[in-house]
């Protein structure tokens, strides 16, 4: 099975699925077509699947001309039908992994594609998990689905492995096609076949582990890690401010060192489909073992109270000009998790926006990449139509809450009352005369 598939691989005969097309689905299964396999999507959201079909983009890291050409050339589709799955050889699964309510991780997109997906499982085929999840996944939830609903055995009929997906949405540099892979699968035969199939997809190195749970907590090591580190630049910051030193200039120096320091940045909290979620995974699997990652946890609790604190703060800056914060208008710039990118999962600005609201504040915001929102915890908005001197003046307090490149900071800085910038966009300001930083 190996050497056939390793044939196949090299004369672009497999054909690609990728289930779920998202963030991560989408610019794989694109990069898949580029490089000359007939890929096939597999989506439940009828919407982007007619958009895929139709050759319209809606992500921010593809190239539409691209899409559009790949899908008129016939290379690339999308459909809700898993029975399609009977024609592909390589797999990709790259569905959410939230948490519910409890804060608990959801692994029943991971479960439900991979059962669609066991149904019509394909003799000699290949199946990948790049999903974000706990070290186990793959080898005790994915392989028993799909040994049982396609009557397959794993490493005999097909091969299953993990490869953790790494895009960072809109990262100029480092896109899908040339960041490293790591890939970690059940026996080296699935390893040699999965790795075979990204190196020809990819420019990045593909780096093989021992094993998918290897592969698997690889990634949540990658998170944690930036999780810890903006924990402690968040903590230093409350410190710093209390002490009259500036977080910031810190971090500037700190940054000299060549060696041993990577730099953080402190902000409104942790946001995105990821870095606040991840961890939890963890914690999680590891109550199993009895053992509790209490860095880890702290750490949360650091990022998960930033909103909070940048509350508290907008409340002294008010406060000094004799406003209550209840009736204040306050103008919140960005609602997106990151600068440049529409992406609004778990963003800590929103949460911000919820607690100002809390307290009695008149809020809106001005986002030029999120016209408006709509979150899975029923919260809404919509952005005020343009930033102009006006507008700003209006308001008794701008807060930046992502530091987006296409916006005015300058006449910001000219016609606000008072400004609170949680992210030093307004660093090279000279005027700072009505700006405050986190
Ligand atoms: N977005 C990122 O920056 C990023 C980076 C690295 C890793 N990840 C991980 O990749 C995974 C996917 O994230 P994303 O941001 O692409 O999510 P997303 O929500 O943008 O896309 C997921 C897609 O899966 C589809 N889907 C859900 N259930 C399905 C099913 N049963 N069958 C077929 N399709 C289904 C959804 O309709 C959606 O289109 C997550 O585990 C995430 O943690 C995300």
């Amino acid at each position: 099975m190996r050497e056939g598939l390793l044939k196949k691989i090299e004369s672009r005969e497999i054909v690609a699925g990728v289930v779920g097309l998202g963030y991560v689905g989408l610019p794989l299964a694109v990069e898949k077509a580029k490089a000359g396999f007939k890929t096939i999507g597999f989506d439940i959201q009828s919407s982007k699947v007619d958009m895929i079909n139709e050759g319209h983009n809606y992500i921010g890291d593809v190239v539409d001309s691209d899409l559009a050409e790949l899908v008129k050339r016939g290379t690339l589709s999308a459909t809700s039908d898993f029975s399609f799955i009977k024609d592909v050889d390589f797999v990709a699964i790259c569905v959410p992994t939230p948490l519910d309510e409890h804060q608990e991780p959801d692994i029943s997109y991971v479960r439900d594609s991979t059962i669609a997906v066991s149904r019509y499982l394909k003799k000699g085929a290949m199946v990948v998990l790049e999903s974000t999840t706990y070290p186990g996944t793959t080898e005790e939830l994915m392989k028993p689905i799909l040994e049982e609903g396609s009557g397959l055995k794993c490493g005999k009929d097909f091969y299953l492995g993990f490869s953790p997906e790494r895009v960072d949405p809109g990262n100029l540099i480092y896109k899908t096609k040339n960041t490293p892979k790591v890939v970690g699968a059940i026996g080296e035969d699935a390893a040699a076949v999965i790795s075979a199939m990204y190196r020809v997809v990819l420019e990045g190195d593909v780096h093989t582990v021992s094993s998918p749970s290897v592969a698997e907590m690889e990634k949540i090591l990658e998170n944690t890690y930036r999780n810890i580190n903006i924990g402690l630049v968040n903590e230093l910051g409350r410190l710093c401010y209390e002490m009259g030193i500036s977080i910031w200039e810190v971090i500037e120096a700190a940054k000299t060192k060549p060696y041993g320091f990577q730099a953080f940045y402190p902000g409104p909290g942790l946001g995105g489909h990821c870095i606040p979620l991840d961890p939890y995974y963890l914690t999680w699997k590891a109550r199993e073992y009895g053992f509790h990652t209490t860095l880890i946890e702290n750490s949360m609790v650091i990022n998960d109270g930033q909103p909070k604190y940048c509350v508290e703060r907008a409340m002294h800056i008010l406060n000094r000009q004799k406003k209550a914060i209840n009736g204040s208008k306050i103008l919140m710039l960005g609602v997106a998790y990151k600068n440049d990118i529409d992406d609004y999962r778990e963003s800590p600005a929103i949460r911000v926006l919820k607690e100002l609201k809390k307290v009695g504040a008149d809020v809106q915001y001005y986002d030029p990449w999120v016209s408006e929102f709509k979150n899975m915890y029923g919260e809404s908005g919509k952005s005020i139509a343009e930033l102009t001197p006006e507008a700003v003046a209006e308001y008794d307090l701008i807060m930046v809450t992502a530091a987006h490149h296409n916006v005015n900071y300058k006449m910001v800085q000219e016609n606000a009352k008072a400004i609170f910038d949680t992210k030093n966009v307004m660093i090279d300001i000279k005027d700072r005369s009505n700006i405050e930083v986190l």
